[in-house]
């Protein structure tokens, strides 16, 4: 103890590392700014991750062509959102596509794919990445062949009801007894989410020997 810093009404005095004040205002102010700064964070992640914010499209962008091209001044790869290319075909209303990803979101939680597999990559790693899923040039140059469909989404269709028919790799997908409709909806959903902006997550999809 310094004699000196104990006597009262001088700067040195007021900040005085010995007083339980000075710590107990430092904490207290730092806390109230956190939480402003926190609060601030959580607004703006929302703004950011919900469907039609800056990063994730609207459901109905399932009506469109989704490209993936590296942008330079990100350095990275991002979603490019093209011209009309309905899913199956049908061109649908929002509310349509909010049902039909309500309906993927169901199959994919209630057949646990997470189990295997990784979204945003969150979840095991058994399987492949889902999110760029849809992008996977493995459906037109292996699976369409494959399955002797003419689109991607029929193939997707077609692969997700009998994975077990059309392996590709040596760990092998299960049958998992999804239905036509259930297929079909879980593609939309896996349509949507390739065009949401992840900050070029996963890198290098599609590249040579990156996705496996
Ligand atoms: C038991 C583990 C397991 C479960 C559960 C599982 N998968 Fe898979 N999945 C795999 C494996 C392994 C592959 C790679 C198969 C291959 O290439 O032959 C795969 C491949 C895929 C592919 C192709 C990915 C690509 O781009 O190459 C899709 C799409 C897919 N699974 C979707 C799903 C969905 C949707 C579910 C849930 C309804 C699911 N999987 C559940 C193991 C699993």
């Amino acid at each position: 103890m310094k004699p000196e810093a104990t006597g009262s009404g001088t700067i040195a005095a007021r900040l005085d590392l010995q007083d339980p004040l000075f710590w107990r205002a430092g904490a207290v102010s730092v806390t109230l700014v956190m939480i402003v700064v926190l609060a601030f964070l959580s607004v703006d992640s929302m703004r950011v991750i919900s469907v039609g914010g800056r990063n994730v499209p609207n459901y109905d962008v399932i009506n469109y062509r989704i490209g993936y091209q590296f942008d330079w001044s990100r350095k990275m790869d991002v979603p490019v959102i093209g011209g009309a290319q309905p899913l199956f075909g049908k061109t649908v209303t929002e509310a349509e596509a909010t049902a039909l990803m309500d309906k993927g979101k169901l199959v994919i939680q209630s057949r646990n794919c997470m189990n295997c597999h990784t979204i945003f990559g969150n979840g095991a790693y058994y399987g492949p990445d889902l999110t760029k899923s849809w992008l996977d040039p493995a459906w037109s140059q292996i699976w369409m062949p494959m399955t002797g469909k003419a689109t991607r989404e029929d193939a997707m269709v077609e692969f997700l009801m009998h994975p077990d028919k059309y392996p590709t790799w040596t760990r092998q997908m299960p049958n998992l007894n999804i239905s036509e409709d259930e297929a079909r909806a879980t593609v939309a959903y896996l349509k949507w989410l390739s065009a949401i902006d992840t900050n070029g997550f996963p890198a290098n999809f599609g590249k040579a020997n990156t996705s496996r």
